[in-house]
């Protein structure tokens, strides 16, 4: 791998939010010169926001940003960010998006866009108004595995898709003494699981098989009150959880989706004991059947029925023939991280924020995902489906002429 040209433009970063995800965001802008070269671009980590001083400190020290601040404000002002990473907290990320539009400035924004749909709608209109380049943090796109799945699908090597199975099940609030932080608050978070983990799985149907035209759905709230978070007025206090712990779906695709006959199943949990990050999907078709799971990213399973009849999983390990994994490793079996995914979204972010033909995600898909994920409310609550028209300008699997299958 070569660095990047000594002639790469510069181009400078804003970061609004210090927390996990800003971190990860910083690491991948940083990153994205050696993995990317082609790109032409050397970030600059020019300013910084955050409201906890810790935040600013590690901006500051750690990160190396030139300068830190507690008003994000004055970063969509700063006349030397180019580009902004939105990484707030679900409550701030309809405001800030729409700020950030109205500055002029491309975002990369975390999911869920905002607390639901209509947070996720006011950005995109927003975003649309000011001709921004927008990219969502749907990073579970990006895995080398799931990009030759979706190839694999693409080319027909399932046969007809009959059915999807997703299940994103995650233990981090399954302790019912994590103190109850934004994400268990309505006024802060939206819903809870469902925009967690559901947004993201609903987003990789979307980008695999194409959009989802109607949904049913269950939620269930276990853990019904949570101690206060410490250091804070309610430190010591036991608080009401207002959000969904568990959700589950059935779905139906658009006429337009490439899998437009298929039927599924999405599930998502953050209270499971025992799976970690079990982020994972299977596609079963007339012709064979595949299966992904995040704890084991760099694995793709596949099952093709072979011309005597005979079928059988058999386990690929990401090498040079998944898509982007040489950008990473040299060597096969390698495995790749998380950190990478992120760094593979920077550099279809920058790409499209510097006006290049990019196949990232965009505001349109987040819509997408937050429309399904309303729907999924309005049908838990009254017992019936509901429509989730197609999102114009979303990059979700779509047929593309005839019925290829
Ligand atoms: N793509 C993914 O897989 C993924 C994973 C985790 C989180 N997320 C999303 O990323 C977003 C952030 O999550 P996180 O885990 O990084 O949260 P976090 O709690 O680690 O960090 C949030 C940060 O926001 C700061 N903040 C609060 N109010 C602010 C304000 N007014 N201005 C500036 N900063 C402010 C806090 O001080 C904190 O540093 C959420 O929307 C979450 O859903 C995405």
């Amino acid at each position: 791998m070569t660095d990047a040209p000594r002639d790469a433009r510069e181009i400078g970063v804003g970061l609004i939010s210090v927390g996990w995800m800003g971190r990860l965001h910083s690491r991948a802008y940083t990153n994205v010169p050696q993995v990317y070269p082609d790109l032409g671009l050397r970030p600059r980590l020019v300013q910084a926001a955050d409201t906890a001083e810790a935040g600013r400190a590690y901006a500051r020290d750690v990160l190396g940003y030139a300068s830190t601040t507690a008003d994000y404000h004055e970063v969509l002002a700063n006349p030397e960010v180019e580009v902004v990473s939105i990484c707030a907290p679900n409550f701030l990320h309809a405001e800030i998006g729409i700020a950030a539009a109205k500055a002029g400035k491309p975002f990369w924004i975390e999911k869920p866009v905002g607390r639901g749909e209509a947070d996720t709608a006011a950005v995109r209109d927003a975003a649309i108004e000011a001709g921004v380049a927008t990219t969502i943090g749907f990073n579970y796109r990006h895995p080398p595995a799931i990009q030759l799945a979706r190839k694999l699908v693409d080319e027909g090597a399932l046969g007809t898709i009959t059915n999807v199975r997703g299940r994103f099940f995650g233990g981090f609030n399954a302790d019912p003494n994590a103190p109850r932080a934004w994400r268990f608050v309505r006024e802060q978070s939206g819903s809870g699981v469902l925009g967690d983990l559901m947004g993201h799985l609903v987003d990789l149907v979307h980008f695999l098989l194409g959009p989802i035209g109607a949904v049913t759905a269950s939620t269930g709230t276990f853990i019904h009150e949570r101690p206060g978070v410490p250091g804070s007025p309610d430190e010591g206090k036991l608080l009401p959880v207002e959000n969904e712990d568990y959700a589950n779906l059935l779905i139906r695709f658009d006429e337009t989706a490439l899998a437009s006959t298929a039927l599924g199943t999405l599930d998502a949990s953050w209270i499971a004991v025992g799976p970690k990050a079990e982020y994972a999907i299977e596609i079963f078709g007339t012709n064979g059947s595949l299966r992904w799971n995040f704890e084991r990213m760099n694995e793709l399973e596949l099952a093709v029925r072979e011309a005597d009849g005979s079928v059988g999983y058999r386990r690929l390990l990401a090498d040079a023939t998944f898509p982007e994994f040489s950008r990473f490793q040299p060597s096969a079996g390698t495995p790749m991280g998380y950190d990478d995914l992120k760094t593979i979204e920077a550099n279809k972010f920058l790409l499209a924020a510097t006006g290049r033909p990019s196949d990232t995600s965009n505001i349109h898909d987040a819509l997408a995902s937050a429309q399904v994920l309303t729907a999924a409310e309005e049908s838990a609550a009254s017992g019936q489906w509901v429509a989730t028209p197609v999102i114009e300008g979303s990059t979700a699997n779509i047929r593309t002429g005839g019925d290829a299958r």
